[in-house]
């Protein structure tokens, strides 16, 4: 497997550009089974999840067209298959994606339950009992949910209150809404950038949503939709991370093709923090830690446009390098404190209290060690410290962060930190994209 050697001590400085939202991606390429004709996604991020979801469009029987690195042409003109295999899903559970469409455009689907992954169990029971309610017969068996639309063929608008906000839940619901026969409401959905980004593509298609982004939404059934073209919005959580990476390292960054306002309350927090963040325009951020230094500030993960539970692990590495105790609370998953022990190693002092709270005291000077990603933001984390750190670290299972963010070695570099990839064999590399022209 992967790693990546990092030697820090060095504040980045440059300019970086920032990729497309991993998160509104992975949606917007399932919405593509909603029709037989062409989907068009540009800005679609070079990471490994959009290449198994890209995987698994095909295994249905998709046709998926990359005419350059980020830009796919999607045709589920010839669906033969309406299953997301185990073998899928265990590696992303994204893959459930294809639930909704599935059963929206013809009636059945069969889609492997997720199973838990390192940062909680993360059931889809809301996804499901949900499409009951716009009745779906779902059962389970052998590990797979078994869906079906009732009789007739079509699902029945319906309104539809989530105890519990959802992401993935709303953006399954949303797209199964799109085809139902009469009117949904989608009543607690969740308002993250990327549920409005996906209902502009599904409102491109043809499709009629309302509310996209609060926490009503309603849709109006259609007859069927068609192919569209849309261009995927930057990814706000790259876009927090960069700006950690400046402040963690005393340096400063430009931050391009970003999208200030999707960031929610993260730069609000990152000033109390002390991070100078400069909105230079509607597309550029100016990031840099303040000259008075980093102040220990609290912080807890809520739905948008609260703080994000994936800019946890981040702030938490940034808290290390402040003035005072932080007290960071992560109330959306129940095991998101993975990396708190790996940064113990690195000298950082934290100390988890129960299963969500993590006490750091900072600053303290954090030094290189031999460190192991545990899932996706966590590797982030130990990026951002191991730039922070005196010496070399060395992160084990870098695949954890190629999942999400695109060449980050290769923008951080760009940006004066040292760090390579050390490639353990050569099965770990993402495969190439073959480029086939339309
Ligand atoms: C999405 O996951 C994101 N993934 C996650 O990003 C993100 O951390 C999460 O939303 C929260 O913002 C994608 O968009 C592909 P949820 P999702 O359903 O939809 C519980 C990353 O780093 N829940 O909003 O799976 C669940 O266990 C990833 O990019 C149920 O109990 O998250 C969790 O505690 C990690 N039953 C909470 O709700 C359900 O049916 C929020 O989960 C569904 C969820």
């Amino acid at each position: 497997m992967d790693k990546f050697r990092i030697t820090g001590g060095r504040a980045l400085a440059g300019r970086v550009t920032i990729s497309g939202a991993k998160n509104s991606a992975l949606p917007c390429m399932a919405a593509a089974i909603l029709t037989g004709e062409t989907v068009t996604l540009h800005n679609v991020p070079y990471v490994r999840d959009c290449l198994t979801q890209r995987r698994l469009l095909e295994d249905l029987g998709a046709t998926v067209l990359v005419p350059d690195l980020r830009t796919h042409k999607i045709t589920a003109a010839n669906v033969e298959l309406f299953e997301a295999p185990y073998e899928l899903v265990k590696t992303m559970r994204a893959s459930v994606l294809a639930l909704g469409p599935l059963i929206a455009r013809f009636g059945k689907a069969k889609v492997s339950l997720p199973g838990g992954c390192a940062i909680g169990t993360r059931p889809i029971d809301l996804h499901l009992e949900a499409l009951k309610l716009l009745g779906a017969q779902v059962h389970l068996e052998a590990g797979y949910v078994v869906a079906r639309a009732p009789k007739g063929g079509r699902l029945v608008g319906a309104g539809i209150e989530f105890p519990k906000v959802t992401v993935t839940g709303t953006e399954n619901l949303l797209m199964a809404a799109t085809l139902a026969r009469g009117t949904t409401r989608l009543m607690g959905a969740a308002r993250e950038p990327e549920i409005a980004d996906l209902a502009e593509l599904l409102n491109r298609m043809g499709a009629r949503v309302r509310g996209a982004g609060s926490e009503t939404i309603t849709v109006e059934g259609v007859e069927a939709l068609g192919g569209a073209e849309h261009t995927i919005i930057p990814d706000r959580i790259e876009t927090g991370t960069f700006i950690v990476a400046a402040a963690i390292t005393g340096g400063e960054l430009e931050i391009k093709d970003c999208c200030p306002q999707h960031l929610g309350s993260v730069v609000a927090r990152l000033r109390e923090a002390g991070v100078e963040i400069e909105e230079v325009n509607p597309t550029t951020l100016h990031a840099r830690r303040s000259p008075e230094g980093l102040r220990a500030s609290d912080v807890t993960t809520q739905p948008y446009p609260d703080f994000p539970t994936d800019m946890q692990a981040q702030y938490m590495a940034l808290m290390t390098q402040a003035r005072g105790r932080s007290r960071v609370t992560e109330t959306i998953f129940e095991n998101r404190f993975m990396h708190a022990s790996e940064m113990q190693r690195m000298g950082a002092r934290i100390q988890v209290e129960g299963h969500n709270t993590a006490v750091v005291e900072g600053p303290s000077e954090l030094s290189g060690a031999r460190v192991q990603a545990s899932d996706l933001r966590a590797s982030a984390c130990l990026v951002l410290a191991g730039l922070a750190a005196r010496g070399e670290t060395l992160i084990d299972r870098v695949y954890h962060i190629d999942r999400g963010y695109e060449k980050i070695e290769a923008k951080l570099r760009s940006v004066g930190a040292e760090i390579e990839r050390v490639r353990e064999s050569v099965t770990a590399q993402l495969p190439p994209v073959e480029t086939v022209t339309a």
